[in-house]
């Protein structure tokens, strides 16, 4: 038993000197959104999706750092509102399409991070909120906007 743990300590040392990529690319465009709507994306999806993410201290220490990283790369891969600009029209019509579902069903922001984040939650209101912003006839242009 006592080697089983000294084991496990040892792995678990060992780990910490995995490189891991917490990287925050330079932001030179943004997705335009009115002030409510943008403030909602910030609060609730840009730790994954943009390149402006907050690593907390935990993002730090293996192997939960494995995780968020991971979520962190493939989030961006999926959808990046720092890179909005890279996108063609039918593209960020699909995403669009996309953020309005995944909010609606209640999958994104995932329940893992509402659960350090607890502000990050989305009530109907804020739901509504995007799914006025995103709604085909919006006023609203949702182009990239240079920082
Ligand atoms: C903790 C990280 C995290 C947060 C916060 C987060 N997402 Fe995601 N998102 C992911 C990951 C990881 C994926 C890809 C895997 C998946 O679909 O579960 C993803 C996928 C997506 C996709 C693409 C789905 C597809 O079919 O490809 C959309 C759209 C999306 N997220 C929207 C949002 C929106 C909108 C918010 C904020 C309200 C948000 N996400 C918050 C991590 C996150």
């Amino acid at each position: 038993m006592k080697k089983l743990l000294g084991l496990l300590v040892i792995v678990l040392i060992g780990i910490q000197f995995i490189p891991v990529e917490r990287t925050n690319p330079t932001v030179t465009w943004d997705i335009n959104a009115p002030e409510n709507v943008a403030s909602i994306l910030r609060t609730s999806c840009y730790d994954c999706h943009s390149n402006e993410t907050e690593w907390p201290w935990y993002s730090y220490i293996a192997p939960v750092s494995f995780m968020v990283a991971g979520d962190v790369e493939d989030g961006r891969k999926r959808l990046n509102f720092s890179e909005w600009d890279k996108y063609d029209g039918s593209k960020r019509q699909k995403l669009l399409e996309e953020i309005v579902e995944e909010v609606e069903k209640e999958e994104m922001p995932l329940t893992m991070y509402t659960f350090t984040h607890p502000n990050a939650k989305l009530d109907p209101y804020r739901i509504n909120l995007i799914k006025d912003w995103v709604k085909p006839g919006s006023s609203y242009e949702k182009s990239p906007r240079y920082k």
